[in-house]
């Protein structure tokens, strides 16, 4: 944006020299130049981006990865914040402490420990959603130029915030069952990371899921190279037949030292609504602590309404009879996305259908992505191109197709339109 600024009396007012020199003349001022270097050349989120095609009409979207708002309990929770007593509205109107109001707390202890995460209602740190975590984590644990260990591909929303942080990201492969351990040792002792940064189960982009040996022996190695774990786990209760193995802070009491070495993030986002923005952090004290501190410079907490609501949500168990319905809809759509594929684009297609979360990850033979997006949304179809979740280097034939938001018939029709608008995209 250009403005135009009158000088008059600025010279005294302390600026640097080039913001001096550039006030001097009324002239058209880059605004940017305001914009901390870290903010100014780092790249949008390549998802939202694609927000703006996603409304075009008779578009049919893969690329979000939302919740399908149908399936949001709208009616309990609007009950609920109704029929609260006036003195408890009231109090939901007021500030709150930065860890959180006492009754989610206590609420989010005994669904942490359904996962098999023991903790006290006073350990837990409650977030405005769990991206906050990975934004607080990022600025309180990581000095300029540390290193972080991510899995390849990854959720690039973390990617952002390590990177504004200053860090230097390593990334790792994965395979079918997340990320491959074998080069892990060697990278902990090359580049020292001071964080390794994982979403184990139903992982965003992939819907790999860590089986519980390489979650034993990732934590094993982190604690032996003094690195912090960040088990991102918003995925975690959408099954669809089978329940995933425990969380790796689970494991903390079976490994020595474990418990100073990892951090958990839950969030409500995918099983009960992300217009709530909720989520909490488990973690050591020290951690906790520090993102305490860089909360309250943030938000100070979050929303009180907001908590009160998913208070009185998961007190009256509400969540426990929505969860079957999330996983036998998804589920059901995951099957659906996974037959429409095969039938549709054949070999082209390389895919492991997921057993849980909202994503399938695939691989196209000799197309580049970005390209075949191009093409598709002509189609009126949509997906992610799989570069947005690597660091560095990236594999361009990859892609993330989110069934969460379409029920059966609209995947037949989108599985056609990709096959049509890959039949006609230029190899890469
Ligand atoms: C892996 C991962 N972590 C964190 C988030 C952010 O979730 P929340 O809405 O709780 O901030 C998302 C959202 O898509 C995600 O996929």
């Amino acid at each position: 944006m250009n403005t135009s600024i009158r000088t008059a009396g600025l010279e005294t007012c302390g600026w640097t020299e080039h913001a001096v020199a550039s006030t001097r003349n009324t002239y058209p001022m880059q605004t940017s130049f305001f914009v901390n270097t870290r903010y100014r050349d780092a790249p949008g989120s390549p998802i939202r981006e694609l927000n703006r095609f996603t409304h075009l009409p008779d578009m049919l979207s893969l690329a979000g990865g939302y919740p399908d708002p149908a399936l949001m309990d709208a009616q309990a929770l609007q009950r609920l914040l109704v029929g609260l007593p006036a003195s408890d509205f009231a109090a939901a109107l007021k500030y709150g402490g930065t860890e959180g109001e006492e009754l989610l707390r206590l609420e989010l202890a005994k669904l942490s420990a359904t996962r098999g995460l023991r903790t006290m209602a006073t350990d837990i740190l409650t977030l405005s959603g769990s991206q906050q975590g990975i934004d607080l984590l990022a600025r309180t644990v990581l000095n300029e130029g540390d290193t972080v260990l991510v899995e390849a591909p990854t959720y690039p929303a973390a990617l952002s915030a390590f990177r504004i942080a200053g860090a230097r990201i390593h990334q790792l492969p994965s395979d079918q069952q997340g990320l491959v351990l074998d080069g892990l040792e060697d990278a902990l002792i090359q580049h020292r990371p001071k964080l390794i940064y994982i979403v184990p189960t139903f992982g965003n982009p992939t819907g790999r899921t860590l089986p519980l040996e390489r979650r034993h022996a990732l934590l094993a190695l982190a604690v032996k190279y003094n690195c912090l774990v960040v088990e991102d786990d918003p995925y975690g209760e959408l099954w669809f037949d089978v329940a995933p193995p425990p969380a790796i802070y689970s494991l903390r009491d079976r490994i020595r030292g474990a418990e100073h070495c990892c951090i958990y993030l839950g969030s409500l986002s995918k099983i009960v609504a992300p217009g709530l923005r909720l989520g909490w952090m488990l973690g050591p004290a020290d951690v906790r602590r520090a993102c305490v501190l860089a909360k309250q410079t943030d938000d100070m907490h979050a929303s009180t309404l907001t908590q009160v609501a998913a208070a009185h949500y998961l007190r009256q168990e509400l969540l426990a009879l929505q969860l079957p319905r999330l996983r036998a809809v998804y589920g059901a759509r995951a099957k659906s996305l996974a037959c429409v594929l095969r039938e549709h684009l054949g070999d082209s297609i390389a895919f492991d259908e997921p057993a849980g979360g909202l994503f399938l990850w695939a691989r196209v033979r000799g197309v580049d992505t970005s390209h075949w997006l191009h093409n598709a949304i002509r189609h009126q179809v949509m997906f992610v191109p799989g570069n947005a979740f690597f660091a560095h280097p990236t594999d361009p034939c990859t892609l993330r197709l989110s069934f969460a938001g379409l029920h059966e018939e609209q995947l037949l029709q989108a599985g056609k339109r990709l096959a049509r608008s890959l039949s006609s995209a230029e190899p890469v």
